[in-house]
């Protein structure tokens, strides 16, 4: 990271703030470019404050270049007169707030107009999460090259071209580590009406999920059609399933473009 990096608030240090602020030191953003603000630090924060020097709730705020807000949506009324102290005009505001749209930031923080909205999804917290995001016309590139630098310490990134497509994100990946959870329950539940040991049937759906999820890392160059037709003898037991959940009316992918779909529908009744 260059010398001069940037200063950094984070704005609410909670699950997903922690995750981005040891994303960012893990990446490499100096402690002393970065400020966290927490009502109530864990003790996990606290020692990692320890450790590495940064300021945690500073007497006096300071400009800050970047700022990360990772309060509850509902909280944003009551920390926005503590953020804007903290903001000037060349200042990104970047929310990861589910549900709070750019207008109603702006509307609480007007002391700058670049504001990036941003969705990142749980497996944050071990640098394998994936981010959505999206950003107002008010950023330039430096700001846009610093956003990503900072959201791609916790994982990946995509950009979508218009603020509704984050509900989409939302739907896809936010609330997707919770479908792959409930896959392995399902799996499970299986297993069991086969005669399997429920202990048995919950290690052997958990690790095959895990390892289907690690090898769809390692070879991220293969597509998952070609990883599971690899799998799939004609004529066999994988196929003989894959028929099923290949239904066009009730198979797999029609579940999921209807639960996907409820998401999103959530996600834009939240927004208002
Ligand atoms: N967790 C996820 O998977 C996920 C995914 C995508 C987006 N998000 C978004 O990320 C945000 C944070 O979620 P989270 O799961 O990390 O929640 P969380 O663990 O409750 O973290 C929020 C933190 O903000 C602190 N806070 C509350 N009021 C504050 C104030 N006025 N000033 C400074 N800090 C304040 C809270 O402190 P107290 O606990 O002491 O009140 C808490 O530590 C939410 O807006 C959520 O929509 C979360």
């Amino acid at each position: 990271m260059p010398k001069a990096t940037p200063n950094l608030l984070i704005f609410g240090c909670g699950k997903m703030g922690s995750a981005m602020l040891a994303g960012a030191l893990a990446g490499g953003w100096p402690a002393s470019a970065i400020a966290v603000v927490e009502p109530h630090p864990s003790e996990a924060l606290a020692d990692l404050q320890k450790r590495h020097g940064f300021a945690l709730n500073p007497a006096r705020p300071g400009g800050a270049k970047l700022v990360l807000v990772s309060v509850k949506p509902q909280m944003l009324d009551a920390a926005a007169p503590a953020i804007l102290p903290w903001l000037t005009g060349e200042s990104v505001v970047v929310s990861i707030m589910a549900g709070k749209s750019i207008a109603d930031i702006a509307r609480r923080l007007p002391a700058t107009t670049r504001f990036v909205r941003a969705m990142p999804n749980t497996p944050a917290a071990i640098g394998r999460g994936i981010t959505g995001a999206y950003a107002t016309g008010a950023l330039n590139d430096d700001d846009r090259a610093l956003v990503t630098r900072l959201l791609q310490t916790t994982g990946r990134l995509e950009w979508v071209i218009n603020e509704g497509l984050i509900d989409a994100v939302t739907a896809v990946s936010g609330s997707g580590p919770a479908y792959v959870f409930h896959l392995v329950e399902a799996l499970t539940s299986a297993g069991e009406k086969l005669g399997l040991e429920p202990a048995i049937a919950a290690r052997l759906a958990r690790a095959t999920i895990e390892g289907a999820g690690e090898l769809l890392f390692q070879e991220s160059e293969t597509s998952p059609e070609t990883l599971r037709r690899n799998v799939t003898s004609p004529g066999g037991t994988t196929a003989a399933a894959l028929e099923v959940l290949m239904g066009d009316d009730d198979g797999l992918t029609a579940l999921m473009t209807r639960a996907v779909a409820a998401a999103e529908a959530r996600a834009k009744a939240l927004s208002g």
